[in-house]
């Protein structure tokens, strides 16, 4: 199947003015770019001795392989690493003095979203605004390659609501009853599977969290339940969410490949 150029073509265009700046301009808009990498979950489907941010994959934790594709980024302004208020890891796992330009915030909350939208707040204290773009990176995909992310910020650095890296859905896709056996076949020719970063404006995100609550997933379905159309921006296979005890040694041998 060939990968469609944008799966919004009609974008609608975000309230409350969040991007009168630029109306009528056809010149890139204006606002930084930083990422933000929520740090605090418990990777409890993992099964690790630890959290899994901090198990060991190719002979470093998988933070820091995360880190290190994104200190390559020199548009970002910083990263802010979200951790959990109880995080024990951090300091031993991940030097200070590893990256530049990586900020710490031991604001993570009960979910991601809340972890998210904590982290949101605490970039407005280190001078991050309205009309910045945030991109959103799971501390778990740590096989990001820094050109993808360039990709998507190419993509969405002149659109009206933001985007996020995607994959068309491949196999066929099965809906269970309830026990493992087949309900329904669900066609998946306009299926895609979200991946991250997800880039999206400060305000428009700090909005849509708000307003969606702590149970979203993503960002994107933030933004989807305000009526927008994030913009899908196709990914790559390999940027994987080690999830499954099985992940590492995959994420192991695709390290070794590169
Ligand atoms: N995350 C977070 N705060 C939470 C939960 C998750 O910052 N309360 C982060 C994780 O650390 C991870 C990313 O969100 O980098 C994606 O979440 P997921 O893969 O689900 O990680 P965990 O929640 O840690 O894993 P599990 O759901 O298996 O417990
Ligand atoms: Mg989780």
């Amino acid at each position: 199947m060939p990968l469609p150029a944008s799966a919004t073509p009609q974008t609608p265009v975000p309230a409350h003015g969040e991007h009168a700046a630029r109306a009528g301009s056809s010149a890139r808009a204006p606002g930084r770019c930083w990422a933000l990498v929520p740090c605090a979950g418990v990777g409890e489907r993992a099964g690790a001795a630890l959290p899994k941010q901090y198990a060991d994959v190719a002979g470093e934790p998988i933070l820091r392989h995360t880190l290190r594709a994104l200190a390559a980024l020199p548009q970002l302004q910083g990263t802010l690493v979200v951790l959990s208020p109880h995080d024990e890891h951090f300091e031993a796992r991940v030097p200070q003095h590893a990256f530049d330009r990586r900020w710490l915030a031991r604001v993570g909350g009960a979910t991601r979203a809340a972890s998210v939208a904590a982290g949101l707040a605490a970039l407005r204290e280190r001078g991050a605004e309205d009309l910045d773009w945030v991109l959103v990176h799971d501390a778990a995909r740590c096989l990001l390659q820094p050109a993808w992310v360039q990709r998507l910020i190419d993509a969405v650095a002149d659109d009206a609501v933001g985007g996020l890296l995607a994959l068309p859905v491949a196999d066929t896709v099965k809906c269970e009853e309830g026990s493992a056996r087949v309900e329904q076949t669900i066609p998946r020719d306009r299926l895609w599977l979200a991946q991250t970063p997800q880039m999206f404006r400060l305000a428009l995100l700090q909005r849509a969290l708000a307003q969606a609550g702590a149970q979203v997933t993503d960002e994107a379905s933030a933004v989807e339940a305000l009526g927008l159309r994030p913009l899908l921006v196709p990914g790559a296979w390999e940027n994987l969410k080690i999830t499954w005890p099985a992940d590492f040694a995959l994420a192991e041998r695709l390290l070794a490949t590169r």
